[in-house]
Formats: C-alpha cells, structure tokens, sequence
C-alpha cells in the first residue's frame, strides 16, 4: 500500500509558517522587507528563484544555516549553494585559480544573474557547515525579481538548497513547499510560479588537458545545457560521483535516489514492457500527449498528464516536470509511469532526476 500522506512535520518542529504573496508593488515590497528582517533574525525563508524554490539563511551565519538542514531533514554531508548579491560579489567568498581566471568570467558574464551554478575554492569566510567540509563552494546569481531584491537588501549572501524534504520533489510553488515544509518554517514568500522549473546547471572549471581549451565539466545537468556552454570550453559530464554502497557523496553533487514522489515511479523504455496489474491505478507522464509516441492509447491510464503538448518543446516540457509530477502524487495512484523523454537540452536533466526518482 503506498502511503500518499504528506510529508507533514514532526513534533518537534512545528511552528506556523506564514505565506506572503507578492501580487502587487505594495505587497512585494512588503513581502521582501519582511524575508529579510526574518533572514536578518537568523531565520529561514522559502523564497521564489528562476529554477525552484530555495530554502533561504543568511550563508555567513552557521546558527541559521543550521535550520535548513534541521528544517529539511537533510544530512549534514550534503553541502549548500551560495546565491551572492551581484555579479562580482564570488569574488567575496570564493578563491578563483590564475589558470581559470579567464573562463569564470566569461561564464559569470555571459549566464549571470540565471541558472548556472559554479563550484570554486572557498575562502575561509563561508562557514563548513555551508559546505559540508568541503574545499570547494557552489556560488550562482538568481535571476528572479523577489529573491535579486532580497538578496541585495540583505547585502549578504544566501545559502539556499531547494525548498523540499530531503530526497523528495524540487517545488516549482509556493504551494509545493508549504506541503512540504509547512510548520518546519516561519515563511514561505510566494512568487508564483517558477519561469524555468528546474534546478540550476551545476559545473566546475578545470584547466586545459590537451589543447587550448578549458574543462567544463557538468556535474548536476540544467537549465544551461551542454549547448550553452561549448562556447566556454570543451564540455564533460561528470562521472557519477556517488559512493554507492552508503549513498554518501564521495565528493558531493548527487545522491542516487533523489527526486522522488511518495508514489513510486518508473520509466517505461518500451512500451512493450508494460504489464499493468489488475486493480491498480496507474498515471502516464506523456512527453507530447500523441498516440503515435506508443504510450497513451497503451493502456486506459487513470490520469495522463502531458509536459508539452502537441510537436513537443523540451524547455516547456522542464518548466512542467515538478508541477506534474506533484500532481499525479497526489491523486493516490499506485504508480506513475513516464515516457523516456528526449536526451537534449533539459531532457538532460529531466531523465537524469526521472532516473533517480526510479532509484
Ligand atoms: O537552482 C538551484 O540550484 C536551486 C535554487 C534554490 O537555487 N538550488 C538547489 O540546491 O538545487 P540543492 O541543495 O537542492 O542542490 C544543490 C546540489 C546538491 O546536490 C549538492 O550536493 C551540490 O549541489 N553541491 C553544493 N555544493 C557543492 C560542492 N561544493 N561540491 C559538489 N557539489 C555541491
Ligand atoms: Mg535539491
């Protein structure tokens, strides 16, 4: 029986948590001074970015760093993105090597404020809570309208991981964390929804191997694609780099189940293999909702919902992803089954978490 209750808090952790809607010039301004007085007070606060929504502390504070793990029941090994103020501000916390100088920059002109986050030495300022013990720190620039304006009246940087239960669904809504995180938290700002709906590319910088061209290794795919970033240097994926027998990040980035809905989820590689067991409900994540793709007339499904419709466009299939996904899980299915989707662009990305959710 799968248990479709949500992720309601424990005993230990319940407060009222207060949603602030950002529909009009008085209320953003208020919302906004208001997530940072809260941030000021060692706090935590979901705010909206671009990707998803973040789970909020001032980065320099460990005290208020530390409510986001508690908050998110997150492990401690698992280390924080750092969103800084403006576009220079990495140089604050972050060391930049001589050899890869030229390529930051470039990267930091051309994707920021957006979804690229960027993993650099860390100057002794961040705090290890931040990450995880870590040399290194993830630093990128929100493009969204609420959280620039937090973030620059906080004057400070914001450590800020998804707004989710450690392990479950990145929100793509306000909604989506109050579900999640409702009475672990004092606030959550409301910004509708999120324009990209999923979270930021993730690469580190290496030097040259052979050749003139710098190393760009991705290490979490996004809405930066492989495309993007060719310009920059010669683009790789990194190896998966989790410790499977613990699960544990060896050198973090991913862990092998991540992503996942209470129901259980699985990709369906060929629509041959499809047995479905009398009884049981099932839901169909379609690609483009079209007969001829071999899914939706496979089976009578109890719910179809389609990421983008008609010809298919992978970028608005990736603003969907979460949003559908969240509603299927709770329509108290007993499996959600997903069409593979196209491996290019954010598909990327989108297979990579429907693989983990899987896992
Ligand atoms: O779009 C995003 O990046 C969102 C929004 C809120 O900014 N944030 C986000 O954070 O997705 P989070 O914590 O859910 O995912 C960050 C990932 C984690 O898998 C973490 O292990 C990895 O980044 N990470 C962070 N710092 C790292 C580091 N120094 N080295 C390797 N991996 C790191
Ligand atoms: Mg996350």
């Amino acid at each position: 029986m799968v248990d479709h209750t949500p992720n309601k808090p424990t005993l230990t952790n319940i407060m009222v948590t207060e949603l602030l809607r950002t529909d009009n010039e008085v209320s953003t301004r208020e919302a906004i001074n208001r997530a940072v007085a809260t941030l000021q007070s060692g706090e935590v606060v979901a705010l909206p970015t671009e990707t998803v929504y973040g789970l909020g502390a001032d980065a320099m504070d460990p005290t208020a760093v530390e409510k986001i793990f508690a908050a998110k029941e997150r492990p401690h090994f698992d280390p924080l993105i750092v969103h800084v103020p403006h576009k220079n501000a990495y140089l604050d916390i972050c060391e930049v090597p001589a050899e890869i100088k030229h390529t930051i920059v470039q990267l930091v002109e051309t994707f920021w404020p957006g979804p690229l986050t960027i993993l650099l030495p860390k100057k002794g300022i961040v705090p290890d809570l931040v990450t995880a013990g870590l040399p290194t720190v993830g630093v990128r620039m929100s493009d969204h309208p609420v959280f620039k304006k937090v973030v620059k009246q906080l004057g400070h940087p914001i450590a800020a991981p998804s707004a989710n239960r450690f392990g479950g669904l990145s929100p793509t809504s306000a909604d989506a964390v109050l579900d999640q995180l409702e009475g672990a938290i004092p606030l959550i700002i409301d910004g509708g929804a999120c324009g990209r709906g999923l979270e930021s590319t993730i690469v580190r910088v290496l030097p040259p191997e052979a050749g003139p061209k710098p190393i760009i290794e991705i290490v979490r795919p996004g809405p930066i694609t492989e495309d993007d970033l060719k310009k920059w240097g010669k683009v790789r994926f990194a190896k998966s780099n989790v410790d499977v027998e613990s699960n544990a990040p060896e050198a973090p980035g991913q862990l092998a189940s991540h992503y996942a809905p209470r129901t259980p989820l699985r990709v369906l590689s060929d629509p041959k293999d499809f047995s479905p067991e009398p009884g049981k409900k099932y839901g169909l994540l379609s690609y483009r909702g079209q007969s001829k793709d071999g899914y939706v007339d496979l089976h009578e499904w109890d719910e179809v919902r389609v990421l983008s419709p008609g010809s298919g466009r992978i970028a608005e299939a990736g603003i969907r992803f979460f949003s559908a996904i969240r509603e299927m899980d709770q329509l108290a299915l007993d499996e959600l089954v997903s069409e593979p989707l196209p491996e290019r662009g954010v598909g990327i990305a989108m297979m990579d978490k429907l693989r983990r959710a899987s896992a």
